[in-house]
């Protein structure tokens, strides 16, 4: 393992932070990840030495900026290996890229009495959308349930496919409980069905394959800023026939060619769903921290993060009273839990007086949590920059909560 955990985490300043008097101890990943320094002097550099409106400026500025922001793109179509940077949209985030293709794709393929397929794992940003879209067509909308360990039931999948079927949209990984969904399989099975399928990537990109074109998605989302990139950027990825088949989502700006009162036409890929002035800066800082994690090899870092999900698994399964939620047998990043007798939120909040920063709540997963009978969970996720201490800082933690509430 050539994963060096003290020197990666003295890239991040946050880190050194103390919160309520003790050491932060960062556990929440999945909500948002810190950014190192190289991400955080790109955007300094861009602001201080070229900040400018992009593409059509005829100014210096102007033309430093449109080039960072598409080698930016071309940053991103290497790393998910898109086979054109033309398929690389800049959205705001998952949320964005995934209410585009919901709306644009509902629009121009969903009808009524069609169906579209999510699962019950999914976040309420890959659900909602489409429960949207189906009311407007008038098309059904269908779920996939999960078993007690939160693996996909793909059996009742197969039973749901059918010529029917217009889109199959998935979390690769689980915000919640940290399955990680066998994408290439679900994939196959929803084009074998002659379906579409979005890949919801938010909690995956980071940690496991993202390779598109080896996972066959046709389209594909993710945030900036749950990869060490800013917030306010996301990505979406759309094979190339299809980005071109599906109408604009928004309107005005970038996303024209000719504008008449008659008729006005669109402007190529990606321009064609990217209206208005862009987050010109986001793309920027996404591909500085594309290039931080690209000085790693990705087999180690995923090597190193399951390796700690697996201690932290074993250090919680030692307290007493606790259950883990999410025990699936393809997982990463994610340790959810409860303990007998303490509320989630009273939890997470003792623990932050600790300087032990969790998420407590259903995580925008309220149909998990209903499957499971709770209304939430304490939830610490993993980046590459924790450690054992982490763990063991969470552990005592929850610990010294225990006594102070006489448990
Ligand atoms: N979707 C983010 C999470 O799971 C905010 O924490």
């Amino acid at each position: 393992m050539t994963i060096d955990s003290d020197k990666i985490r003295s890239d991040f300043p946050i880190l050194k932070t103390e919160v309520n008097g003790k050491p932060l101890v960062y556990l929440d990943n999945g909500a948002t990840t810190q950014k190192p320094q190289s991400v955080i002097d790109t955007i300094v550099d861009y602001y201080t030495h070229y900040n400018s409106n992009i593409h059509r400026g005829a100014h210096h500025l102007s033309n430093l900026a449109t080039e960072a922001h598409e080698e930016a793109r071309k940053t991103v179509q290497s790393y998910i290996n898109a086979a054109s940077n033309r398929e690389v949209i800049f959205t705001r985030g998952t949320t964005e890229a995934i209410n585009l293709v919901a709306f644009s794709y509902g629009e121009a393929f969903v009808n009524p009495g069609d169906d579209v397929i999510v699962t019950e794992m999914d976040h309420h940003s890959n659900f909602v959308p489409w429960q949207m879209i189906c009311e407007r067509r008038g098309a059904n909308f269908r779920t996939i349930p999960f078993d007690k360990n939160g693996n996909l039931r793909l059996d009742v999948f197969e039973k749901l496919l059918s010529e029917k079927t217009r889109i199959v949209a998935f979390n690769h990984v689980s915000n919640s409980l940290g399955t990680i969904n066998p994408a290439k399989r679900i994939i196959k099975m929803a084009h074998d069905a002659g379906a579409a399928v979005l890949v919801d990537a938010a909690q995956s990109v980071q940690h496991v394959e993202h390779d598109v074109q080896d996972l066959d998605a046709d389209f594909y989302a993710f945030s900036g800023h749950k990869i060490y990139g800013p917030t306010g950027i996301g990505v979406l990825y759309g094979k190339e026939s299809w980005l071109d088949a599906i109408p604009p989502y928004q309107g005005g700006g970038e996303m024209i060619d000719q504008v008449s009162i008659e008729k006005t036409t669109y402007n190529k890929l990606p321009f064609k769903f990217e209206a208005g002035t862009p987050n010109i800066v986001g793309p920027i800082g996404l591909a500085a921290a594309i290039d931080y994690l690209n000085t790693m090899p990705f087999e180690e870092i995923r090597a190193y993060e399951d390796d700690l999900l697996e201690y932290g698994r074993e250090q919680l399964l030692e307290i007493e009273g606790l259950t883990i939620y999410g025990n699936a047998d393809q997982r990463t990043s994610i340790l959810a839990f409860n303990i007998e007798g303490i509320h989630h939120y009273d939890l997470g909040t003792l623990l932050d007086t600790q300087g032990v920063a969790v998420r407590t709540g259903h995580h925008c997963t309220q149909p998990i949590m209903t499957a499971l009978g709770i209304s939430g969970t304490v939830r610490a996720s993993l980046a590459l920059y924790n450690n054992k201490e982490d763990i063991d800082a969470l552990v005592s933690g929850i610990q010294k909560v225990r006594k102070m509430l006489g448990e």
